[in-house]
């Protein structure tokens, strides 16, 4: 199988290959490069926009003590911990890794009787691209951090190769329908609107191919999206001094934001809720006793396109 042909994310038509670190939009007569492994495909004029989301997302990330510079925790990730900082946020991430594999992956995998073409979308240090080739499958993370502590930079720690591609959600440098699946690693909700964010990932996936919601906050009730959004903003401004990442991020996802979404775009959704363990399932009953909002919920979001009947 070939690599994943890559496209200008202004105009879409698929790059030429100049050298190795070098691909070049013939409609455009823009060359985009690849710096230290990591292709730059931010359209023209689209990374300033972005450069103060990603100064307040990496401060906020250091602060969190979330940087992962050795390759062995990198590599264990998302099945053990081993920096012992998150063992339950993590034990959640395998819960919902494994559930993609059973409901998604491995179905997709015997389907297509071999090797997938995969985007994970918002890939931060790329655990889910590096699981994903270890079985074979030709992947690219894509993401707006490069650094290497948690972003794409990371990628050089791996022993198994996946492309790594600077670039937006509502730009994907590929071209129309080559690919097999597309996946949302906790990171949907950073979209700004939904519903140009999903047109995108669509466009690029091929007539039966799957995109995959993972691990983004999902509610009943938007107010409670709301609430979660305002009280993690107070928590931002009280400890580093601004509101938000910077982004104008729809923030949380709603069964009737689902729905509305698949009538728009003419897309099925199949929900799937991993086993998190008793105290997680037992949270909105102890929420709604103690008279507390709505928590979140995290299910495995599974769209794919209407078939013409
Ligand atoms: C919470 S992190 C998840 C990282 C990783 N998938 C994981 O599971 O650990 C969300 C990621 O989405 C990325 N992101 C947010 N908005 C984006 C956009 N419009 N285009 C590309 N990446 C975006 C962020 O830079 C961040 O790395």
């Amino acid at each position: 199988m070939r690599p994943l042909q890559l496209a200008c994310p202004s105009c879409q038509s698929p790059l030429t290959v100049v050298d190795a670190d070098r691909q070049r939009c013939p409609a455009c007569d823009v060359t985009y490069r690849r710096d230290a492994g990591i292709w730059r495909l931010l359209a023209l004029g689209r990374e300033d926009g972005f450069r103060k989301f990603v100064e307040h997302y990496e401060t906020v990330r250091v602060a969190e003590g979330r940087c992962v510079q050795d390759p062995d925790r990198l590599r264990a990730l998302p099945f053990r911990d081993v920096s012992r900082r998150r063992p339950y946020e993590w034990s959640m991430r395998a819960r919902s890794f494994e559930s993609l594999l059973r409901h998604v992956v491995s179905p997709l995998e015997r389907e297509r009787n071999g090797q997938l073409r995969i985007v994970d979308l918002g890939s931060g240090l790329g655990w889910l691209a590096y699981r994903l080739a270890l079985r074979g499958h030709l992947v690219a993370a894509v993401d707006l951090v490069t650094n290497d502590f948690d972003g794409l930079g990371a990628h050089r720690r791996y022993d198994c190769a996946f492309d790594s591609l600077q670039a937006e959600f509502d730009r994907l440098p590929f071209p129309g329908g080559g690919l097999d699946l597309a996946i949302y690693n906790a990171a949907f909700h950073y979209a700004a609107d939904y519903v140009v964010t999903l047109r995108e990932a669509l466009r690029v996936l091929g007539p039966d191919g799957r995109v995959v919601i993972m691990d983004s906050p999902l509610y009943r009730d938007s107010s409670s999206g709301a609430a979660m959004v305002r009280e993690r903003e107070d928590r931002f401004e009280r400890q580093y001094g601004f509101r938000s990442d910077d982004i104008d991020a729809e923030g949380f996802v709603t069964y009737d934001r689902l729905a509305t979404i698949a009538r728009t775009l003419g897309i099925v959704w199949e929900l799937f809720e991993p086993w998190y363990g008793v105290r997680w399932w037992l949270k909105p009953h102890v929420a709604r006793l103690r008279g507390s909002r709505e928590p979140a919920r995290f299910k495995l979001i599974v769209g794919r396109r209407l078939r013409a009947t």
